[in-house]
């Protein structure tokens, strides 16, 4: 019998320093009316020193790890969902073993930019289903910050860091991811991209000049793309889940830009209330912005037993998924 992977526990941890819009529009052309009546976004966090991307992660990790009732020694995996790692080498999902001391884990990061927390559910649930994996800690963590040019007003005032993570256990009850869809169009790499720092463009001194080691993004053409891309995928998930949208309690899209979801939940025609929506207070976290979201609304009450629930995601790649879970944690077996 193929097994299922439950939510058993799940939890966030964002850096302690908030910057506003007030604080951003000192250092570029912009203004607090701009940014939120463009984006809804009001603050961000960004790290200081000793706060990186395994930090975060781990300290993320941790509290899903409390929650879930597991001990270092029940973890079989952890995946580490990030395009910010601590290191080229070795991947941060290495440093978040070490640093929670699951000595009997295998370590792997998953790259896929903003849609990497439903890429990262999906494999997952594979590797419980499969039997090859009980008990994962599954992180999704991005320091935006880090390739960030404040010095372009385009892209500074949308970003954030963070890290959000669950604990998924192997279940016969049908509980967890029921079916996920993902894609990916690497032919519009240059739509979304950190073109320099890779091997293809090293770090030089022109680089540097040239912020080519930072984030540069076409918003117009990704506003369209992601708002096309999380519809069709939403809707294909849940056609292959044998539901509807009548079905889904609570829908928790990747936090971009409040007009993407409210032109998505236009286009689905489901009542904006039924989206969850922080990224007033995060900005765009990447991987980090669903499994942030899911901790915020269990917190409030926004997830219940049997709830089925959307994941939809859009990012860098391009890549984009969307994935429907019933919400729940599973009688003891
Ligand atoms: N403050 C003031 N003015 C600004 C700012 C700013 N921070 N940023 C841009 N502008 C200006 C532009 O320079 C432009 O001026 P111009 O007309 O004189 O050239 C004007 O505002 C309008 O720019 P647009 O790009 O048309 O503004 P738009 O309404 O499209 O909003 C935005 C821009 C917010 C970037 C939007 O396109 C967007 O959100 N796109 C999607 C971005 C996104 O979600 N990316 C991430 C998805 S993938 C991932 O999560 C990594």
């Amino acid at each position: 019998m193929s097994m299922h992977a439950a939510i058993t526990g799940w939890g966030m941890s964002v850096p302690h320093k908030v910057v506003t819009n007030e604080d951003l529009s000192k250092i570029v052309d912009t203004s607090d009316e701009w940014i939120v009546s463009r984006t809804g976004i009001r603050e961000r966090r960004i790290v200081s020193d000793g706060e990186t991307t395994s930090t975060l992660a781990a300290a993320a990790g941790r509290d899903a790890m409390r929650m879930a009732g597991v001990t270092s020694a029940d973890i079989d995996m952890v995946i580490v969902a990030t395009f910010c790692p601590d290191r080229p080498l070795p991947a941060t999902a290495c440093l978040v073993q070490a640093q929670l001391g699951l000595t009997r884990a295998a370590a792997f990061d998953v790259a896929a930019a903003c849609s990497g927390f439903v890429y990262g559910l999906s494999i997952a649930t594979s590797m419980i289903a499969s039997g090859m994996a009980k008990r994962i800690l599954f992180c999704a963590a991005d320091v935006l910050s880090h390739y960030i040019n404040w010095t372009d007003r385009n892209t500074c005032v949308l970003f954030g860091d963070g890290a959000g993570a669950v604990v998924l256990e192997a279940t016969s009850q049908p509980f967890g991811l029921l079916t996920s869809v993902l894609g990916a169009d690497g032919n519009r790499e240059n739509l979304l991209m950190v073109e320099a720092g890779g091997v293809c463009l090293p770090i030089t001194h022109d680089v540097l000049q040239h912020h080519k080691h930072q984030l540069t993004m076409n918003g117009r053409e990704v506003f369209k793309l992601a708002v096309r891309g999380m519809e069709e995928s939403s809707l294909k998930a849940l056609s292959n889940a044998g539901l509807t949208l009548a079905d889904v309690k609570l829908v928790i899209p990747h936090q971009a830009n409040r007009r993407i979801i409210e032109a998505i939940a236009e286009r689905l025609n489901v009542p904006i209330e039924q989206f969850f929506i922080n990224l007033d207070r995060y900005g765009n976290t990447s991987a980090a912005t669903i499994p942030i979201a899911i901790a915020e609304a269990a917190a409030q009450g926004r997830l219940n037993h049997g709830d089925i629930v959307l994941f939809t995601a859009f990012g860098g790649g391009l890549t984009w998924g969307s994935a429907v879970v019933r919400w729940g944690t599973p009688a003891k077996e």
